[in-house]
């Protein structure tokens, strides 16, 4: 019998596994069972409004586990960012394109390593020291359910710009900012 996805459910699951044996590995096989209803997930969960940021209105956040609904706008994309914590994204409309970096060292910009896409259905784990970038290659809006192993909201993160410089301390109107200047920059070369 296939299970209904309820938020609440879900959040008290993520926060029992995510204390246990193996807590990240145990939290994503719960994000796969979840992503199998994306219908329900939808129900659940509203998509956000143009111009509310998911760290804005997380569906829960304590300091052993966040839960963000992300809805990533058709060709957004970010700079390169940390969670410092573990992070479980599971995408249940559209497509995430990853794309993980290296850190080349003091002074050094950051390095490429590779790239992963994520499309609806599935789930990936990302470690504690994991630096990435996201991208929506869509023109239609990709949903995400992402859960974090502690508080998100409140950590000390980082980020780094648009030619990879950095770490920079991670500051939201900044991230943003930044993260739209790539975006155009991206479409003013795509289009030379
Ligand atoms: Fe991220």
């Amino acid at each position: 019998m296939a299970a209904t996805f309820e938020l609440a459910a879900f959040v008290d699951d993520c926060r029992r596994l995510a204390a246990g044996p193996h807590g990240p590995a145990r939290v994503l096989e719960r994000m796969r069972e979840a992503l199998a209803d994306p219908a329900g997930i939808a129900a659940a969960v509203q998509p956000l409004t143009p111009g509310v940021g998911a760290l804005d209105a997380p569906l829960h956040r304590a300091d052993d586990l966040t839960v963000l609904n992300v809805t990533l706008a058709p060709g957004l994309v970010t700079i390169p960012h940390d969670h410092a914590m573990w992070a479980v994204v599971g995408i249940y409309q559209g497509e995430e394109v990853n794309t993980f970096y290296r850190e080349a060292g003091a002074g050094q910009p950051l390095a490429e390593a590779n790239r992963r896409r994520v499309p609806a259905g599935e789930a990936i784990l990302l470690g504690e020291a994991v630096v990435h970038a996201i991208e929506n290659p869509l023109a239609t809006p990709t949903l995400g359910l992402h859960v974090y192993g502690g508080d998100l909201i409140g950590a000390q993160r980082r980020m780094w710009d648009g030619a990879l410089d950095g770490p920079h301390p991670y500051d939201i109107p900044q991230f943003y900012r930044w993260s739209r200047e790539l975006a155009l920059s991206r479409r003013a070369a795509a289009g030379a």
